[in-house]
């Protein structure tokens, strides 16, 4: 870590972000999630079909006057962080439609390299009172590293597994930040008109960093993504220019306790310990002739002395057996077998890692 950044670690730096954001050193932040002013543009005041005021974005914070001026503004703060970002980091920038394709398009000039844009579906969206369009139930999420020849992080296996073992994909159904999750100032209100879902941020921060990197947010507002990076292990800044939101935002962070679990400690993207079938059988892990079977217990085949399966045809590895069921040129045996401990399916896979712990290699 560079350690002119170290005394910004895990603090709020008050003030307009373009100004203090020349604070943080080049090539020093490994992640950035920015949730900038959309320039909602709305007019007068929203009206509930009961005729209620609804309490929406009517911050000074979002207004601008011209696209000019809010071209100039995303260009300046948008410059920093290429300037900011280590070469192998990545940034992810919220917006909806009144902005996110003024900030793809300035993020595109800059040099910035667009790995995906993510939906982020609501499903308990604000209705379209009026009944004049369609019910606007997403934002979108720009996830870009500054070049293309970038190596950044992406945690695949992680998400796979909070996925129930499927790949990921770029539409993430997150219901916005509502109940005792929403901070309320002291007359009840919503402290921070656009406070984000922790999910929302959960996702990211987990799938593209790693434990003590540091990941820094210019447009902070109640500390959602300090308030994640910590749960997470992670070193947080945040910039904001509202000190009322800075002040909810310490308390807030103040009261997480960070979550050290294999799960966040990114457990799951370490390699495969390199344990073959026939040293498990070497050091009683299995025994030879073992039956192995399908994750729906299909019987498959036995297990032979040289830890090939045997199914009655053919002998074959691991890997080219369980290839042979699927009907698949390739495939990774240590994922598809799995043996009986009384009556029970074990992962044979498991057995790697418990090889690995008690031989201690
Ligand atoms: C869309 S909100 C971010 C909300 C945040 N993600 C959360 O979950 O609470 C934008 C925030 O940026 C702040 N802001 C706007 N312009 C700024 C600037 N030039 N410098 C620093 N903060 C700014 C606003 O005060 C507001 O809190």
């Amino acid at each position: 870590m560079i350690k002119e950044i170290e005394k910004y670690l895990n603090t709020i730096i008050v003030g307009d972000c373009i100004t203090n954001l020349s604070l943080i050193p080049d090539k020093s932040v490994d992640l950035i999630f920015a949730d900038p002013p959309y320039w909602m543009q709305t007019e007068g005041e929203l009206l509930r079909t009961n005729g209620a005021k609804f309490d929406g974005v009517q911050d000074n914070w979002d207004k601008f006057n011209t696209y000019k001026e809010y071209d100039e503004f995303s260009q300046k703060w948008l410059k920093e962080c290429k300037r900011i970002l280590k070469p192998n980091g990545s940034i992810w920038v919220i917006g909806a439609f009144q902005n996110i394709y003024r900030l793809g398009c300035i993020m595109q000039n800059l040099g910035f390299w667009i790995l995906n844009d993510v939906v982020w579906s609501k499903p308990n969206a604000v209705p379209n009172f009026g009944g004049t369009r369609y019910q606007n139930s997403h934002e979108t999420l720009l996830w870009c590293s500054p070049s293309q020849k970038s190596q950044y992080t992406f945690n695949y296996k992680t998400m796979k597994h909070l996925n129930g073992g499927k790949q990921d994909k770029s539409v993430w159904e997150i219901g916005i930040c509502i109940g005792s999750e929403r901070l309320k100032d002291e007359d009840g209100k919503k402290a921070h008109s656009t406070q984000k879902p922790e999910k929302l941020l959960y996702k990211i921060i987990l799938s593209t960093s790693k434990p003590n990197d540091v990941v820094l947010d210019p447009f902070f507002g109640s500390g959602t993504t300090g308030a994640v990076a910590k749960k997470l292990g992670r070193n947080y800044i945040g910039l904001e220019m509202e000190q009322k939101y800075i002040d909810i935002a310490k308390k807030r962070i103040e009261r997480v306790k960070p979550e050290n679990t294999d799960l966040h400690n990114l457990a799951l993207e370490v390699k495969p310990p390199r344990v073959s079938p026939k040293q498990l059988i070497q050091r009683g892990y299995l025994k030879d002739g073992k039956k192995l079977y399908n994750k729906k217990g299909d019987f498959i085949g036995t297990l032979t002395s040289s830890g090939y399966v045997d199914d009655g045809k053919d002998v074959l590895s691991i890997h080219k057996m369980s290839a042979k069921y699927l009907n698949l040129s390739n495939n990774n045996g240590w994922n598809y077998f799995f043996y009986k401990n009384s009556n029970d399916l074990k992962p044979m896979n498991d057995l790697r890692y418990e090889y690995i712990k008690q031989n201690n290699r």
